[in-house]
């Protein structure tokens, strides 16, 4: 698979922690045209990240810079930064990341870090968002794109998919129903974003056709 370099297309890096289907289905979008992205890094937190194989594969860089060599969240964030800025990347797309940002990373990037979650924000941020639903007793689920600001999973919402939660679910069954949703959605919503088609007004986005 290509990533292909064409002018006008917006550096990217994506960011991950594990197996990183997001992550493939945005390099998949990219090589296809239908993400208006240049991949330049895949970066880790973990060097086990199953993530990692399938960029490597796809002739991706990659890159694992692991929090526990760092002092302090702030630290590993200026580090981060620092390995983002000479990749020349202008946003960054978080793919089952699995570490808060603190202002360190968000201010150089601010308004140019987007997320997805396994949940309609704003129900159920934060770890565990599948069984959180499933425990409080939700009928539908589903996923949300989203600008990434300093709360947990509080950034202002691009895009949202919804699901049903069936009678027999379980976390895994949930999990998996919602996965499929977000491997399509995030390929879609990072691209309006890229494409300049998200207009922000006040904390709704509105896009543009
Ligand atoms: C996805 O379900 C993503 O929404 C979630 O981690 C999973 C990563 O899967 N992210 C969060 O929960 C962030 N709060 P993937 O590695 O296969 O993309």
């Amino acid at each position: 698979m290509t990533n292909v370099m064409a002018p006008g297309r917006v550096p990217i890096a994506i960011l991950i922690s594990g197996r990183g289907t997001n992550m493939a289905a945005l390099v998949r979008a990219a090589a296809s045209g239908t993400l208006n992205a240049d991949i330049r890094l895949v970066l880790s937190n973990k060097a086990d990240a199953a993530g990692l194989e399938f960029a490597d594969a796809a002739g991706i860089r990659t890159l694992v810079l692991s929090h526990r060599d760092f002092a302090t969240r702030e630290d590993y964030d200026r580090a981060l930064v620092a390995h983002l800025r000479e990749a020349g990347v202008q946003y960054v797309a978080l793919a089952g990341f699995m570490r808060i940002l603190t202002h360190e990373f968000l201010g150089p990037f601010a308004g140019r870090v987007i997320n997805i979650h396994p949940a309609i924000l704003p129900s159920f941020p934060g770890t565990h968002a599948q069984k959180q639903a499933l425990d409080y007793g939700v009928k539908v689920s589903g996923c949300t794109v989203h600008f990434v600001d300093e709360g947990t999973d509080t950034g202002i919402i691009i895009a949202q998919q919804t699901v049903p939660v069936l009678d027999g679910d379980d976390e895994d069954s949930l999990s998996a129903r919602i996965l499929a949703q977000e491997n399509e959605l995030y390929p879609q919503a990072l691209n309006d974003v890229l494409c300049g088609r998200i207009s922000v007004v006040g904390r709704r986005t509105i896009r543009k056709s």
